[in-house]
């Protein structure tokens, strides 16, 4: 009946790392005792109010599943449930308690972990220490969480190198294989050492395995070296490296001969208004955009969005949103809470920047989304009003290298000499207009990453008969629109456990 009780004062690495630690975080009590709260059917809102509360009485509870998980609470699951679910994660661990949430109340309401009665068991489970530990992973990237970091860079960029060659040759299929595999390995919880641990990952193609191969045996492919190295391949990023050129047209070029930006200035070529923006703007678009910079953006858009609809809501989406530190351009979703408001809101918001020279080009797209010739349902309301921006932005940019951000703290802008002499620079904005009852499929949407979202709408369709956009989910099965007014839902109505935007980036 002695309970496990340990009052030394914790050591290293045990004050809750990785988590969203508060300052009501109490240093780690109990640091042989690790805990995760099993979110399903537990719910989102009652695991981060129970993981709070663990953490202030000084347990370690951990926001993701990982090795070190000793224990695994659990609300209203079966132990059918949780193996199942275990399954799906396997890492390689020892012992592993399964308890019932109550175990978790009572150590809360006596401060101290409690002896665990049988009460209290899911199931005890033992998982074997084999040598070599083959990985498991669920199939769609929807259903596996994906940091910024991974475990396995040296494969994932040959891999995505491969995927973009392939997309930039018109070869869509050979892209999307390619970039499933990274993603599969993104999302591995430590490194690859022997080709034998990947039997049974999904989406590992024949070709994909033969490059991961070659890597663990010789520490860098062939294939990739010589992608990387093929004027062909270098000449695409070039020329796609202007915005309004894609791929076709940059194959044309090359075909014709034409492998660097200056033969295509002399070539004559009539380019159309975007491309010239583009060409005119190279240097600065082709250069990272860091986050202070778009929090810069931000400000300006937010307050010029203020000024023209007041109430209107805007949020950084893309990759700034999944917590990428820089990025190709900024995006930006704006929306009204009340529906209809959001209406000529575009066409005011870009002339109101204009107006202040901030736009170097823009071109506004009307969007032609009807829900009622889109799909087969005939639902109200949200007729053609979805809106969208692409945008070159002039941004003013302090000479010095290091400004203070917002948050105070000193960062570096990723600017070049001459943007340092001129004083701006050029940058891409992508801005969407919303109305809020499209909210929240609109913020989904546009948060990404694109393989992310690639392979919710193949869930959607493949294991759930729905059909899900930007604007919309809708169920084929009864012939009907689905609402939702937030992320949590959309993943709810897919069947899917939630995925916050730091773990979308496959
Ligand atoms: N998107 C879209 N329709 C487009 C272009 C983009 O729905 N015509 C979505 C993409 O699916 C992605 C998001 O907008 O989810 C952001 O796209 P993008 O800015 O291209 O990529 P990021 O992930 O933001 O990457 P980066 O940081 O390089 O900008
Ligand atoms: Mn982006
Ligand atoms: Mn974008």
């Amino acid at each position: 009946m002695v309970p496990l009780k340990r009052r030394k004062v914790s050591l290293s690495g045990t004050l809750n790392a990785g988590t969203h630690s508060s300052g009501l975080t109490e240093p780690t009590k109990f640091p042989h005792i690790v805990l995760f709260l099993l979110e399903r059917k537990m719910g989102a809102s009652r695991r981060a109010f129970l993981s709070q509360l663990g953490r202030r009485k000084g347990f370690q509870v951990q926001e993701l599943f990982s090795e070190n998980v000793t224990h695994v609470i659990c609300e209203n699951n079966s132990g059918e449930e949780v193996r199942m679910w275990l399954e799906s994660q396997r890492r390689r661990q020892a012992k592993l308690h399964l308890l019932d949430v109550s175990w978790y109340t009572e150590s809360m309401r006596d401060g101290f972990p409690v002896e665990i009665l049988d009460r209290h068991k899911l199931q005890d489970l033992v998982v074997n220490d084999l040598e070599v530990i083959p990985f498991s992973l669920p199939s769609y990237a929807c259903q596996r969480r994906t940091t910024l970091e991974n475990h396995n860079t040296l494969l994932t960029d040959a891999l995505s190198l491969l995927a973009e060659n392939a997309e930039l040759s018109n070869e869509d299929g050979r892209g999307v294989a390619f970039r499933r595999a990274a993603a599969v390995l993104k999302a591995l919880p430590s490194a690859v050492t022997d080709l034998s641990q990947l039997t049974g990952l999904p989406c590992l193609g024949e070709h994909s395995l033969r490059v991961i191969k070659d890597i663990l045996k010789n520490g860098a492919s062939s294939e990739v070296q010589s992608t990387k190295e093929s004027e062909r391949f270098k000449a695409l990023k070039v020329f796609t490296g202007i915005f309004g050129v894609g791929s076709k047209t940059a194959d044309r070029w090359i075909r014709e001969g034409i492998h660097n930006l200056q033969q295509l200035r002399d070539s004559g070529h009539t380019l159309n208004r975007a491309q010239q923006a583009g060409l005119e703007h190279y240097d600065d678009i082709n250069q990272p955009v860091s986050m202070a910079e778009a929090d810069a953006i931000r400000e300006t858009v937010g307050g010029a969005v203020a000024s023209v609809l007041p109430g209107a809501q805007i949020v950084l989406t893309g990759g700034f949103r999944r917590g990428k530190l820089t990025g190709h351009d900024v995006d930006f979703l704006i929306t009204h809470p009340e529906e209809g408001c959001e209406v000529g809101l575009m066409p005011k918001l870009v002339s109101w920047l204009d107006s202040r020279g901030l736009i170097l080009y823009q071109k506004t797209t009307r969007n032609s989304y009807l829900e009622s010739k889109d799909g087969p349902g005939r639902p109200p309301a949200n007729i053609d009003r979805f809106e969208r921006c692409l945008a070159i932005f002039k941004l003013e940019v302090q000479s010095e290298k290091h400004v203070k951000s917002q948050s105070g703290e000193l960062c570096q802008h990723l600017q070049t000499e001459a943007v340092a002499e001129r004083r701006w620079r050029a940058v891409r904005v992508d801005l969407v207009v919303s109305p809020v009852s499209q909210f929240a499929f609109a913020l989904l949407g546009w948060t990404g990453s694109k393989l992310f979202e690639r392979e919710l709408r193949r869930w959607a369709g493949h294991e759930r008969s729905m059909s899900l956009s930007s604007h919309a989910l809708y169920d084929n099965k009864q012939g009907r629109y689905i609402r939702a007014f937030s992320e949590e839902e959309i993943f709810a109505h897919l069947g899917l456990e939630y995925i916050p935007p730091s773990e979308r980036n496959a």
